[in-house]
């Protein structure tokens, strides 16, 4: 047997889902590579081949079937290729994985990622396929050991898991009950990072606000929580930037956005999900919040801090939402009018309470109540930003826009993206902060002139 080390070298990775995903891949990358991995380019090129996938729709998981369509190809052409199934799929689907797509060789599960590089040793000694996926979902111990994607911004857990079991959703059954991460621990990480060159943070968690709950038996004001937590990491040297999702509407509370208002570097921006705009639907979905709350709590975050952008997720066609629910809906979104709204048509999640619920109104139903929210939404975000079209506002760059053209994007405070003209400089100007004339809006963009 050849040692894996000089033998197999490369890996690829493709990641799925939210920014805790990416995040678990920044960790697959830290232990591969403390093993004696190197990254590949493309999946062509490498030697094991890892998809870190999401389970929250069914459109996740077929995206996954076909990249798994794509890496057998590689296999085929390269049989002492790996293919690696890692994520919330795998959590979710275990072994009917490897029973159903016969190339994959091992699946691991979201608690099993520092275990990688042992499964890969494993799999070329005995030559079998490997499913593990621990339902132990206990330890947060390695958690801060990752490789960073990029130089100037990072996303960082400071909870895993979820305690909310809103009746559509797989999160808490593949990512555990609520952990919050110790927060002396999370503040030398920041501190680490700001001396690493970074100068944007994103806190992530299911729910942010709950942060800290599970320190403590009983509740009360005294407590350490999201709000304290928010206030030491602004306190940190040479953070520029605090971003966090996402807050769970029942656990936001007035000293988070007092947090929010008095600490210059936590932007402006909360992303406040909703889900439906029926007290009925909100109910079904275990939310545990009616629309009157919702929108009290809004109208508050923009009483306190009126250029806080809010931002939302929506899902349509929930089992037992009618015409008049959905209508609800649409006149919760004209009366607040969100910046911006992630709209998804309901998907039933094998596993989860809602999936028992009697599901009566059609796809094609769904499909055009969904269209005419999306409608709605668009003309709304597009006003939205139309609002900031003449000021010169300060800009973090951090790429090439996907408009081509050698122009730059950057996000506002607020977290709208600006697309605009770097001119030479433009290699030079991304990690920085610049001033942007915003020159015309999109719907979901703005275009911009750099300023001196
Ligand atoms: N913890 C976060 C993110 C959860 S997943 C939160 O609570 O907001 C992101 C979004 O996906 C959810 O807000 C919800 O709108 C959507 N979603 C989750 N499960 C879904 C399902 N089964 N069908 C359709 N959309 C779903
Ligand atoms: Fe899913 Fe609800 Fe938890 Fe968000 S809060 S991850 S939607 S169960
Ligand atoms: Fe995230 Fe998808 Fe898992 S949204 S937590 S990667 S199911």
């Amino acid at each position: 047997m050849k040692d894996i080390k000089t033998e197999r070298k490369r890996y690829y990775i493709k990641t799925f889902g939210c920014q805790m995903n990416e995040f678990d891949s920044e960790r697959i990358c830290y232990f591969l590579e403390s093993a004696g991995f190197k990254r590949a380019i493309s999946y062509s090129s490498a030697d094991i081949l890892i998809i870190n996938t999401c389970a929250v729709r069914e459109k996740a998981e077929n995206r996954l079937y076909g990249h798994i369509g794509n890496f057998k190809a590689v296999k085929l052409q390269k049989p002492e290729v790996l293919i690696c199934i890692g994520g919330c799929a795998a959590q979710s689907l275990k072994e009917k994985i490897l029973n159903s797509f016969p190339c994959v060789d091992i699946v691991f599960g979201t608690q099993n990622i520092e275990k990688l590089p042992d499964l890969i040793s494993q799999r070329l000694k005995f030559k079998k396929s490997i499913c593990i996926t621990d339902e132990d979902f206990d330890s947060h111990e390695k958690l801060y050991l990752f490789k960073r994607d990029q130089k100037f911004k990072a996303f960082l857990p400071v909870m895993v898991g979820c305690n909310n079991f809103c009746s559509y959703c797989i999160v808490p059954y593949v990512r555990g009950r609520e952990r919050s991460v110790n927060p002396q621990q999370i503040i030398q990480e920041v501190k680490n990072l700001v001396r690493g060159g970074v100068a944007e943070v994103t806190l992530l968690g299911q729910n942010v606000n709950s942060y800290g709950k599970d320190f403590y038996p009983t509740r009360n004001s005294k407590n350490y929580d999201f709000a304290a937590l928010l206030n030491d990491v602004s306190a940190i040297k040479g953070l520029k930037r605090i971003r966090f999702m996402t807050s769970h509407p029942k656990d936001l509370n007035k000293d988070i956005v007092s947090a929010i208002k008095q600490n210059s570097n936590v932007m402006k921006h909360i992303h406040l999900p909703v889900q439906a705009g029926s007290n009925k639907v909100l109910k079904l979905m275990n939310r545990k919040y009616t629309k009157e709350i919702y929108a009290e709590k809004y109208f508050y975050i923009k009483e306190q801090i009126p250029d806080c952008s809010i931002t939302t997720d929506i899902i349509v066609g929930f089992p037992g939402e009618e015409e008049k629910d959905f209508n609800e809906t649409l006149d919760l979104v004209k009366s607040l009018r969100f910046h911006r709204a992630f709209t998804f048509i309901y998907s039933e999640r094998s596993g989860t309470s809602a999936a028992k619920l009697i599901d009566a109104v059609s796809k094609e139903e769904k499909k055009l109540w969904f269209r005419k929210l999306v409608e709605l939404q668009n003309k709304i975000s597009y006003e939205e930003n139309l609002k900031v079209v003449g000021k010169k506002i300060e800009v973090l760059v951090e790429g090439y826009s996907k408009k081509g053209l050698g122009q730059l994007a950057g996000r506002l405070e607020n977290n709208t993206i600006v697309n605009f003209e770097g001119f030479k400089k433009s290699a030079n100007l991304i990690g920085r902060f610049v001033n942007v004339e915003i020159k015309d809006a999109e719907v979901f963009y703005l275009t911009g002139r750099l300023k001196e």
